[in-house]
């Protein structure tokens, strides 16, 4: 194991279930969309799914700097928080036969999507689904979420990004209408045929 791999808390699964087939030359997934857009949950199903070990970046990035999302922005400010995060990321795309979800402000940097678009083995997937929705459903959720305190430039926050994150993908997932199953059987049904 190498001192890089030594630090990283992926989610081991074991299922014996038969595993769909990713075409081989893929080695990750990564899971992008804004706050709410279901990438931890349908990460780890996927994951369970393929037999893959999932990996959540803001986890992994808690786990290498001892300290929570709302503590890195509370004691740090956001601009660091970004660097770790870019820092955390570049540590994860090492990573094989892994899901990761990124954190929903991870594709905003440039070198951020530089590295998941130029990391080879790598398949980018975007959770969409509108802005309601999604602040809907972070209500309804247990986690604390800085940048969200302000509703007004959270929607600012989601229009900028939105472009970013479809432009990112090799492929749009529309989430509106469908569990967080129905999703990942949308995915592995028709995601890699042509790849
Ligand atoms: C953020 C999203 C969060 C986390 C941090 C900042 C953002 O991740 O990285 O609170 O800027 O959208 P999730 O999308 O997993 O909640």
């Amino acid at each position: 194991m190498t001192s890089t791999e030594s630090t990283i808390h992926t989610e081991n699964k074991t299922s014996s279930a038969e595993s769909p087939v990713i075409p081989a030359h893929l080695k990750r997934l990564v899971l992008t969309g804004f706050m709410g857009a279901g990438k931890s949950t349908i990460g780890r199903l996927l994951a369970d799914r393929l037999n893959w070990n999932f990996l959540d970046l803001d986890a992994h990035l808690e786990a290498r700097t001892g300290a929570t999302i709302p503590q890195l922005f509370a004691e740090q400010g956001e601009a660091r928080f970004r660097r770790l995060e870019s820092t955390a990321l570049a540590s994860a795309l090492g990573l094989s036969n892994t899901v990761l979800a990124l954190g929903g402000g991870t594709p905003e940097d440039l070198t951020n999507r530089l590295l998941l678009e130029q990391t080879p083995g790598t398949f980018t997937i975007f959770l969409d689904a509108p802005f309601p929705t999604l602040f809907d459903r972070c209500m309804l959720q247990n986690i604390a979420r800085p940048v969200l305190e302000d509703p007004a430039a959270a929607q600012l926050r989601f229009e900028r990004r939105h472009p970013l994150y479809r432009r990112l993908a090799n492929l749009t997932v529309a989430t509106s209408n469908q569990t967080p199953g129905q999703t990942v059987d949308t995915l592995l049904t028709n995601a890699f045929r042509s790849q």
